[in-house]
């Protein structure tokens, strides 16, 4: 019993869950993700998967996406990577709506298919779907030689090592590294971006791991906050442009492990129904970095505060205006609009996690979830 314990805190690697250490992992995952694929001196992306098939890329209609979940909210990011850099229209589809939906499909379309299991019933129909149709099909998985893996036409995996913990965090950072690779290898192969852009965009890449480090020394700062919103009934996440995705997400991590209803909403959206839940019971957590429509945003959390709302607003170092008027913030190093996501996730997924622990729930194993859906 003791040696079978002290086994689990090894492989927790002293974590008191497999959730913690995952979101530890991130900055080793995501430079794991990309090694070995980008030189920033050269301005080169490797992707076999994508050399040996960019005119498929180059020469399509458009690029659908199919996921579910996690997954779907990495695609979600993706849309607004490859439609702001590479110009290549995105629609991105919840897997299981998009296999029963009759769609139109030509053989002119790309299907990106993301899953960390690659087991997914939902994604792997979707791909069954494309390939009927004569699209070509491209995986982003996590594990190796995977059903979606095998299914899919070309893939380029993840290398965020085995994510135990059900709830998906390392899978999520590590999705966004690569669909943001394919993104500007794309947009470079279509002039989109020039050299010196993407290799701006490849040195930043490369600082990201550190960034991501430095997120993660907030965890005392978001585990006190957590201390005072963990019975809260429910909580709004609110984010624009990239990371209007990253609100999603954070919303999902705490639904599926504290069971707080939790939503994820545009920023600008909520003058459109949802402020009507603002109240003193509502606390609001916001995404207000300086390089996504600050000034819009900053706008709506006043707008949040004058209905008394309490908001935590996740910020840029050294941000002092939204310190002003937010009741807590979290700062996150600056990075550029289209990496923000890999940062700004970071708090939320902190946040959700010590929510969960105080009260006592299951996370690395949520109620009513599985680590992977292969069933309908
Ligand atoms: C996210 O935290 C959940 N574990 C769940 O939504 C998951 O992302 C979804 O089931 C998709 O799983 P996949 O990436 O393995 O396909």
């Amino acid at each position: 019993q003791e040696l079978q314990l002290n086994l689990e805190q090894i492989e927790k690697g002293g974590c008191d869950h497999f959730m913690l250490k995952e979101i530890y992992e991130q900055p080793e995952a995501i430079r794991d993700t990309y090694r070995g694929r980008l030189r920033v001196d050269d301005g080169i992306i490797k992707m076999a998967g994508m050399e040996d098939n960019l005119e498929k890329f180059l020469q399509a209609d458009r690029i659908l996406i199919a996921a579910c979940g996690t997954s779907w909210h990495a695609g979600l990011v993706a849309e607004y990577i490859f439609e702001d850099l590479a110009r290549i229209p995105v629609e991105v589809e919840y897997a299981s709506e998009f296999r029963y939906r009759n769609p139109v499909i030509t053989e002119r379309d790309v299907l990106i298919v993301i899953s960390q299991s690659g087991e997914t019933a939902d994604t792997l129909a979707a791909i069954k779907l494309a390939r009927e149709k004569g699209a070509f099909v491209f995986g982003v998985c996590n594990v190796v030689g995977s059903s979606i893996a095998r299914e899919a036409h070309a893939g380029a995996y993840t290398h965020a090592g085995p994510e135990i913990g059900v709830a998906s965090t390392k899978a999520f950072t590590t999705q966004i590294t690569v669909l943001t690779l394919m993104a500007l290898k794309l947009a470079s192969a279509k002039g989109a971006i020039s050299r010196t852009e993407l290799q701006q965009h490849l040195a930043e890449m490369e600082a990201i791991p550190g960034k991501v480090e430095a997120s993660l020394t907030s965890d005392s700062h978001i585990k006190y906050i957590a201390s005072l919103y963990k019975e809260a009934p429910n909580c709004l996440y609110l984010g624009r442009g990239y990371n209007f995705p990253v609100a999603l997400e954070g919303a999902l991590k705490l639904k599926e492990i504290s069971y707080i209803h939790a939503e994820g909403y545009p920023a600008a959206e909520m003058k459109h129904g949802p402020i009507a839940l603002i109240d003193e019971q509502m606390p609001v957590v916001i995404i207000a970095t300086k390089n996504g429509h600050y000034d819009k945003v900053v706008s709506n959390i006043q707008e949040i505060k004058s209905r008394k709302g309490k908001i935590i607003a996740v910020v840029m170092e050294g941000d002092t205006t939204v310190k002003e008027l937010a009741d807590h913030v979290i700062e996150v190093p600056e990075t550029t609009e289209a990496l923000s996501p890999l940062i700004t996730t970071i708090p939320l997924q902190l946040l959700s996690y010590h929510i969960a622990v105080m009260r006592g729930c299951n996370v690395d194993q949520p109620r009513n979830l599985a680590k992977s859906v292969t069933v309908e």
